[in-house]
């Protein structure tokens, strides 16, 4: 596996195995890796020649008061597990390559952005769709693979390459989760014990609205409780919200049917912590 940092070099990598007729796949993350992550890239050594995978802690995604200068920065076992995992190529921009002085161009997309996420943390889509763009236009990859944990990033970033007509397919995986359901995170980290214990309710939320749907119900609003009743049964747990959404515009709906997510965000002390269940409903 190579290490690179410039445009330049990364360009030029990619640009040599375009020539070799190799399809390039891409996996952007932050780092402090996990088997979510290393997932990713395994899908992504499936779908395409080359594997690059990025890690950039994007400020521009981070909100006032967010963890941006705690978020988890382990660049050399993220190094190893890389180089494990099938990653040819590793990227490691420099902000400056990213956001250089004058740097004052920013990409915002409205529909699903605007919703959930989008309201509790205000410009955090544009932080990502921004440095997606950039990322995407610098690696040039034929594929790029994204995590089904984050659905919301997932549908603005369909959304986003979509609407600019950028040359690249989105493929996606799903969920990796720890044995007792809870989605795997960077951000489990912060967990002490006890909080630890009490964010299994999350997936047993999802569980308890899936297993109400498979048994006939449709109304979105009955589905909500369901996610509201588990989660509140946990003391440590304050829900942000708990929502079911068409899967496209993450806008809430009232009968559930078709591409449908539910979106959970939660709140265990200090944490914050996000998932959703995405379903195929008959109407
Ligand atoms: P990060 O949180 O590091 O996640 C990188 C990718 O890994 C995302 O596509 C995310 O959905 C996926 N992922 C995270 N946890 C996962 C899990 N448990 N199972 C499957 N996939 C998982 O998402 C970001 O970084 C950033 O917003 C980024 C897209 C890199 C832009 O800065």
């Amino acid at each position: 596996m190579e290490t690179v940092r410039s445009a330049d070099e990364i360009r030029n990598w990619v640009e040599s195995w375009r020539l070799e007729n190799r399809s390039v796949g891409f996996v952007p993350t932050m780092g402090a890796l996990h088997e979510g992550h290393l997932a990713l890239v395994r899908h992504a050594s499936q779908l395409a020649d080359r594997v690059v995978v990025s890690i950039f802690v994007n400020p521009t995604q981070f909100g006032a008061g967010e963890d941006f200068e705690l978020y988890p920065r382990s660049e050399e076992q993220d190094s190893e597990l890389l180089q494990e995992g099938g990653c040819h190529l590793l990227f490691l921009p420099e902000p400056s390559t990213i956001y250089p002085d004058g740097h004052s161009t920013y990409v915002e997309v409205e529909t699903p952005a605007e919703r959930l996420e989008g309201e509790f943390r205000p410009g955090h889509f544009r932080g990502v769709a921004t440095v997606v763009t950039q990322l995407l236009n610098l690696v040039r990859p034929n594929v790029a693979v994204f995590g089904q944990k984050d659905a919301q990033q997932l549908a603005v970033v369909r959304r986003l390459v979509r609407d600019l007509h950028l040359p690249v397919e989105i493929a996606s995986h799903p969920t990796v989760r720890e044995p007792d359901g809870l989605a795997m995170s960077s951000r489990n980290a912060y967990l002490a014990a006890d909080e630890r214990t009490a964010a299994s309710a999350i997936y047993r939320s999802l569980s308890s609205a899936r297993q109400r749907i498979e048994q006939g119900e449709r109304s979105a609003e009955a589905i909500r409780h369901v996610l509201s009743e588990v989660l509140e049964r946990e003391p440590l747990i304050d829900i942000e919200y708990a929502e079911v959404v068409e899967a496209d515009t993450f806008e809430p709906i009232r009968r559930i049917r078709g591409s449908i997510v539910m979106p959970v965000a939660v709140r265990i002390g200090t944490t914050r912590l996000i998932d959703n269940f995405s379903l195929e409903v008959d109407g």
